[in-house]
């Protein structure tokens, strides 16, 4: 008789935005003539800028040629890309990586999904809340989650809420945690951390030995001069950070996969004896076993981001993003709500008007204003009272949807 892994028994019947999906195809069967607008899931719609479009046609020609084709890549990547990654994302900000660093993969969400199963499973994990469900789901999948209460909250998971009462910025747990799981550019709030803040983590990973997993998939859409992009700007961050970063959301790929890990040969855990062991090692045992490698099309395209005309091409679709965010951050707080991020993130956190639960605001959205959004509790205990809506849409449409809070919904 074959088991199952029961942890997966304990887990929310479905992924938060497989559940929306599932309540607005319900809405819109209901519904057909309804004209949605989809804000919810951080899904990008401009189409993917033309430099990496050339790149990938040539790539594409590439494979049609017995003397060009190319079958199994490097599970790491292609050092043709890893190179252009440390030189423009890195060394350009003063951060010295070296390439077996770089662990190129298929999305920062299957890397921050994965990256658990390195560690043992008695680690506290810690995470901000509201929270990227895939770090708590992961980690109660592989049994380091506990139980979960009802108040929404697992059993062995330290949460650090982050709420407008302390400016949505994540507090040290009373729990000391090994694992500590950041998210800056923060989804879902949009908020972010200054350096200062940034460096306390540090500080205390460094004096707990603990890991942070550090997420920055939003890092292109800083705009404010002082935030940091990576977490390697902080000193010592090298000893005990692993960061994430996506070229979804960057460049378009959400459709397409591509982003990349960075595991510094510094950073270590312990066995149970207290032997160090660098968790570089263990990443690329894990990615040569299970994982191989990012198509050679896909990363020829990601390669012609770091162009010039590539680079031009993606600052236009991140600005383009960033007005949508504007346009709705604003007119959002013309309406009266109380409206959060949208400045250096595609993200607008803003509070439901008079407590209203989430879930409730976004039957509500829906049927008054025919505007999908993602309800903040979905994204953990604090998030409740909260709802998230992205700048991903296309300009028509975050105008519509503006221009619907403002005359269709009753608040
Ligand atoms: C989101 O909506 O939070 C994003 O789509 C998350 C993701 O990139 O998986």
């Amino acid at each position: 008789m074959a088991l199952i892994n029961e942890n997966y028994l304990k887990l929310h019947g479905s992924y938060l935005f497989a559940e929306i999906a599932k309540r607005v195809a319900k809405f819109k069967g209901e519904n057909p003539d309804a004209n949605v607008i989809r804000l919810g899931i951080g899904d990008v719609t401009r189409p993917l800028p033309d430099a990496i479009i050339q790149a990938m046609h040539k790539a594409v020609d590439e494979m049609a040629d017995e003397k060009t084709f190319r079958g199994y890549g490097p599970e790491q990547g292609y050092d043709f890309l890893i190179e252009k990654i440390i030189k423009n994302d890195y060394a350009a900000r003063g951060i010295h990586l070296g390439m077996d660093e770089v662990f190129v993969s298929d999305g920062a969400k299957s890397d921050c999904g994965n990256i658990q199963e390195i560690f043992g499973i008695d680690n506290i994990v810690a995470v901000t809340d509201p929270v990227y469900p895939v770090y708590v789901d992961s980690n109660a999948m592989a049994g380091r989650a506990g139980e979960i209460g009802a108040d929404g909250k697992w059993s062995r998971i330290a949460y650090m809420p982050c709420t407008s009462e302390n400016n949505f910025i994540p507090q040290l747990p009373q729990t000391r945690p090994d694992l500590i799981y950041l998210c800056f550019p923060n989804n879902p709030t949009g908020m972010t951390l200054s350096k200062d803040d940034l460096k306390k983590w540090v500080d205390y990973a460094r004096a707990n030995k603990s890991i942070i997993l550090f997420d920055s998939a939003y890092e292109a859409y800083i705009q404010e001069k002082d935030v940091p992009h990576s977490i390697y700007e902080i000193e010592g961050a090298r000893e005990v950070a692993i960061e994430f970063r996506s070229f979804s959301k960057t460049a378009g790929f959400t459709g397409t996969r591509c982003a990349y890990t960075i595991v510094p040969k510094e950073v270590e855990a312990y066995t149970e004896k207290g032997e160090a062991i660098p968790l570089n090692k263990l990443w690329n045992r894990r990615q040569t076993t299970k994982f191989n490698g990012v198509p050679y099309i896909i990363q020829r395209g990601a390669e012609a981001v770091y162009t010039e005309e590539g680079q031009k091409q993606i600052k236009e679709l991140v600005q383009y993003y960033m007005s949508n965010a504007k346009i709705i951050k604003e007119g959002l707080e013309s309406v009266g709500l109380k409206v959060f991020g949208g400045v250096n993130a595609p993200y607008i956190w803003l509070k439901t008007p008079n407590d209203m639960d989430s879930w409730d605001f976004f039957d509500k959205l829906l049927n008054e204003a025919n505007i999908v959004g993602t309800p903040g509790s979905g994204f953990g205990p604090s998030g409740k009272g909260y709802f998230r809506l992205t700048a991903f849409g296309n300009r028509e449409s975050t105008e519509e949807a503006v221009e619907r809070f403002r005359k269709k919904l009753k608040l």
